[in-house]
């Protein structure tokens, strides 16, 4: 080895012993004729004296560092003097005093600093990756992400689970997004999809006998980007036969709790966790995703407003919409143009406008059309009291909703309602099994089509499919779809009837589906799993914004790699080996 220690390893109990590192200039600094620099390495940061009285040698190599150079450093650990310690720095008791140093390679001035957390533009973060990742904050992340990956993988090996990996090459499952397509040179003009998930291999190694199954997958969907969303991405993915949907929320609650206790103890869970029904959620939130940080709770007031002369409520009601609110404590008093942003926020989720009453004894325009004794029924349906702003959305209840989630959380975020250091995670069950696409004008799974019915209502697919529910259960927190699952269909029968039921003919579902129909009728057991977002779930628990923090080479939002410049144009030669031929005439730029 070209290092005898790790900077960050170096503690009091080292102090006069001979060590040599080997890192980065994270920093450094003149001062009193003697250089002294952070040197970095990737467990942390150490300080290195460089004191020409002991070292000429390393004091003129220091003359020449810059940051990011690479060096070794050979020294003696000596305690810092008292008074003079570094309490931000593990190692901020001792530093090295040098006795030589050497420079491995110099290096370029990065595009951006490395040694402060300073916002640097997109491009140029996902340009220089490699730079961006020697960021402290970005290491932590990278490092957080192995520990819950081994936490995991040790806590299913623990209870019997098995790691198999699945095809990349694959035939298209249905999850909902686009599929990103692969050529094949042997078999011409035919083509492998990459999977949206391994959704039905877990399934067939659940025929196969296999009883409990998981994997750390990567999946692609070509699908826009978000901040929670990657054209790749990574699932934490099982499967467990012969189980109910209890004994997989139960499963989750204890992997998520013992995860979150072993590796950010700091952070606090809200244990058990809650469940709702899909219905509850949508009615109490707005939405199948609730942030449970914090209450502002929507509450229907429909009934109230049908019985007012204000038009506004009339029409919404009149047209089967509703008119429903959050109340905000002590937000009263807000100006004119934060009353504007919320009425922006509100158009822009298609309300036509937003009703807010302030409960300060001031009367609000809106307050004109109610009598004392509506705006009394309003306030205490709230429980409101003076000093609280109520916002009202009267409209279709698909914009009420959405409109009263977008505004709940900006409200949330406003007022620093949510603890920064809580994890609420709770399940959403008791979903519909299909929903009516006004779009393609026929069913479509919530979930996707290999979900079960729940068995009581089996009989209602032949007559109203609409009120069917399913055996479905997603995992969310603070807001976030965390991950999604069901209890599975395993008789040949049920699924042939569910594809029909979504349009497929007897030829789409034998070309599409053959091989998955024909396994269910060896002896398929019972079976059900769940799929979590690790990108997602690391985001939330290293406390960053976007996914893109937690990946070591994410994409852009257009899907591109800038790093590589990829996708990119490819030899005519490599297109004729596959018989393809681009459409339209590209400028290649080559
Ligand atoms: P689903 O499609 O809900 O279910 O995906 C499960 C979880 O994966 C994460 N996720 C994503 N993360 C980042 N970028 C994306 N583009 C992206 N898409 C999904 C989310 C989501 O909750 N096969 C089923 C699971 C099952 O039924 O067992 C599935 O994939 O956190």
């Amino acid at each position: 080895m070209l290092k005898s220690h790790s900077c960050a390893e170096l503690r009091e109990k080292h102090a006069g012993q001979k060590v040599i590192l080997a890192g980065w200039v994270h920093r450094r600094r003149d001062h009193g004729g003697m250089a002294f620099i952070d040197l970095r390495d990737s467990s942390g940061i150490v300080q290195v004296v460089l004191n020409p009285q002991i070292s000429p040698q390393a004091y003129q190599v220091a003359s020449s560092l810059r940051n990011e150079y690479v060096v070794q450093v050979e020294g003696e650990v000596v305690s810092r003097p008292k008074g003079t310690e570094n309490p931000k720095l593990v190692t901020g008791g001792i530093e090295v005093i040098a006795q030589k140093a050497v420079i491995f390679n110099p290096s370029e001035t990065p595009p951006f600093y490395i040694n402060e957390d300073v916002e640097v533009e997109e491009s140029l973060c996902l340009e220089n990756r490699y730079l961006y990742l020697r960021r402290p904050r970005m290491r932590d992340n990278i490092i957080l992400r192995h520990r819950i990956v081994k936490f995991m993988r040790d806590f299913l090996d623990a209870r019997g689970f098995i790691e198999v990996e699945t095809p990349i090459l694959i035939k298209s499952t249905p999850e909902g997004a686009r599929d990103y397509l692969v050529p094949s040179r042997l078999n011409p003009g035919k083509f492998y999809a990459l999977p949206q998930s391994p959704q039905q291999l877990k399934q067939l190694l659940m025929v196969a006998g296999l009883e409990k199954y998981f994997q750390i997958a990567k999946c692609f969907r070509d699908e826009d980007s978000r901040a929670d969303r990657q054209p790749e991405f990574t699932q934490l993915d099982l499967e467990e036969s012969f189980v109910e949907e209890g004994d997989i929320l139960q499963l989750m609650e204890e992997l998520l709790t013992s995860l979150v206790e072993t590796v950010k103890p700091a952070m606090k869970v809200l244990k058990p966790f809650p469940r709702f029904s899909y219905r509850e959620a949508m009615e109490r939130y707005g939405t199948d995703k609730p942030d449970v940080r914090f209450d502002l709770e929507l509450k229907d007031i429909s009934d109230i407003a049908a019985q007012t002369d204000f038009a506004v409520f009339r029409s919404a009601i009149a047209t089967g919409g509703k008119v429903k609110g959050i109340c905000v404590p002590g937000y009263a008093g807000l100006q004119r143009h934060q009353l504007d942003e919320l009425l922006n926020l509100a158009k822009s989720c298609g309300a036509e406008g937003l009703i807010a009453i302030a409960l300060d004894g001031v009367k609000s325009a809106a307050a004109k059309h109610l009598t004392p004794a509506q705006l009394k029924d309003i306030a205490s349906r709230f429980k409101a009291k003076p000093g609280d702003l109520l916002l009202l959305v009267a409209d279709k209840s698909e914009i009420v909703n959405k409109t009263l989630d977008e505004l709940r959380r900006e409200m949330a975020r406003r007022l620093n309602l949510a603890e920064a250091d809580l994890l609420a995670f709770a399940f959403v069950v008791d979903f519909p099994l299909l929903e009516w696409s006004q779009t393609t004008n026929r069913w479509e799974s919530m979930h996707h089509p290999f979900t079960a019915p729940r068995r009581e209502d089996i009989p209602l697919l032949d007559t109203e499919p609409g009120k069917v529910y399913a055996r479905h259960y997603d995992l969310v927190c603070n807001g976030c779809e965390l991950g999604s699952g069901s209890i599975r269909i395993h008789q040949r029968q049920l699924q042939e009837k569910i594809f029909k039921l979504l349009g497929y003919s007897k030829e789409e579902m034998k070309h599409r589906f053959g091989h998955f129909l024909r396994a269910l009728e060896y002896g398929a057991p019972p079976h059900g799993g769940i799929a979590i977002g690790l990108d997602r779930l690391v985001m939330l628990l290293a406390g960053e914004q976007s996914i893109r923090e937690v990946i070591a080479f994410p994409k852009n939002q257009n899907a591109v790699d800038l790093m590589f410049d990829t996708p990119s144009y490819v030899d005519k030669n490599q297109l004729d080996e596959l018989n393809l031929k681009l459409k339209h005439e590209i400028i290649t730029g080559s």
